[in-house]
C-alpha cells in the first residue's frame, strides 16, 4: 500500500514537473481563439506570417535600407527610428523596416526555427519588400544574435551590420577563456543563474524564466540595478514608449 501510494505520489510529482516546464500553447495571431491582426505582415514561403513596421523614409528614394532586429522581450515597435529626428533621417536617406522576430507580437511561432531559418525569414521579408540586392541590418541586445547567423548564412546580401549592445555568450570558443570567465563573474548572481539554465539546461529554460522562487533574470524582471545612470535614462524613455502599445498581461 504504501508502496503502491509512493509510486503514484512520484508520478504525480512528474506529472507536475513536466507541466510546469512546458510553455503554454501559442495564440496564433488572425485565429479564432488568437488576438486580432493589425500590422502589415507577409506571408514566408513555409506558410508563417511575419508582421513588420516601415519607417523612414520611403524605401524607393532611401539611401540606406535597415532590416532592424529587436531585442528580447520586445516587438516591432522597439527600434531606434522612433528617436531619430526628421532631419537625420533625410540626411542620411534612412528607411527602416523592423518586423516581430517568430513567435513575438503578430508574427506567427516558427516551432521548426533554427539558427538559420532566422537568416532566410530576413532574407524573404527584404526581398517581399523589395529592398533590392543589398540592404543594412542592425540587431538590438538579443536581436545581436540573429546578426550572427545573417552574417553566416546571407553575406551577399548584407550591406553593413551593427551590433547594438548585443548580448554575449560566456561559452562562445571564440573569445579567450579568461576573458569570458572574468566578464561572467561581473554579472549579478541571479544573472550568473539564468545564463548558466539556458546554457546547461535549455529544456528548463520556460519554467526559470516564469517560476517565482529564485530570483531571476534583471532583464526580464524589468529591474534597473543592472544599468549606467545614462542607460536608466534611455530605458525609462523606452519604457514610457511601450506603454502606448502594450497591453497589460
Ligand atoms: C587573459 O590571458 C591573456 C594571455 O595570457 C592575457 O594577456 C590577458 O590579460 C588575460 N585577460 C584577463 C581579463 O585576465
Ligand atoms: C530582479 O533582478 C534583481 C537584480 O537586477 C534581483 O536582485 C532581484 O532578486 C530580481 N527579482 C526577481 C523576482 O527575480
Amino acid at each position: 500500500m504504501l508502496k503502491k501510494t509512493l509510486a503514484l505520489l512520484f508520478v504525480g510529482i512528474l506529472a507536475w514537473a513536466y507541466q510546469a516546464i512546458q510553455p503554454p500553447p501559442p495564440k496564433i495571431c488572425g485565429t479564432v481563439e488568437g488576438p486580432p491582426v493589425t500590422a502589415p505582415r507577409i506571408k514566408l514561403s513555409d506558410g508563417r506570417h511575419l508582421a513588420y513596421k516601415e519607417q523612414g523614409m520611403s524605401k524607393d528614394s532611401a539611401k540606406h535600407k535597415i532590416v532592424f532586429v529587436h531585442a528580447i522581450d520586445s516587438c516591432r515597435h522597439d527600434t531606434f527610428a522612433g528617436f531619430l529626428s526628421r532631419e537625420l533621417v533625410e540626411d542620411l536617406g534612412i528607411y527602416i523596416v523592423s518586423f516581430d522576430r517568430p513567435g513575438y507580437g503578430e508574427s506567427d511561432p516558427n516551432p521548426k526555427r533554427t539558427v538559420k531559418s532566422m537568416a532566410l525569414d530576413i532574407e524573404e521579408l527584404a526581398d517581399q519588400l523589395g529592398l533590392g540586392s543589398k540592404f543594412y541590418v542592425i540587431g538590438f541586445s538579443m536581436g545581436g544574435q540573429v546578426l550572427w547567423s545573417v552574417l553566416k548564412y546571407i553575406p551577399h546580401r548584407i550591406a553593413g551590420a551593427a551590433l547594438i549592445a548585443p548580448v554575449v555568450n560566456y561559452w562562445w570558443p571564440g573569445l579567450p577563456a579568461n576573458l569570458s570567465n572574468a566578464a561572467f563573474n561581473r554579472e549579478l548572481w541571479n544573472d550568473r543563474l539564468t545564463y548558466s539554465v539556458s546554457h546547461h539546461a535549455p529544456w528548463l529554460a520556460y519554467w526559470w524564466n516564469t517560476q517565482k522562487w529564485f530570483p531571476s533574470s534583471s532583464v526580464l524582471n524589468l529591474s534597473l540595478d543592472v544599468l549606467s545612470s545614462e542607460d536608466k535614462e534611455f530605458a525609462l524613455l523606452r519604457e514610457r514608449a511601450r506603454k502606448t502599445y502594450t497591453v497589460p498581461a
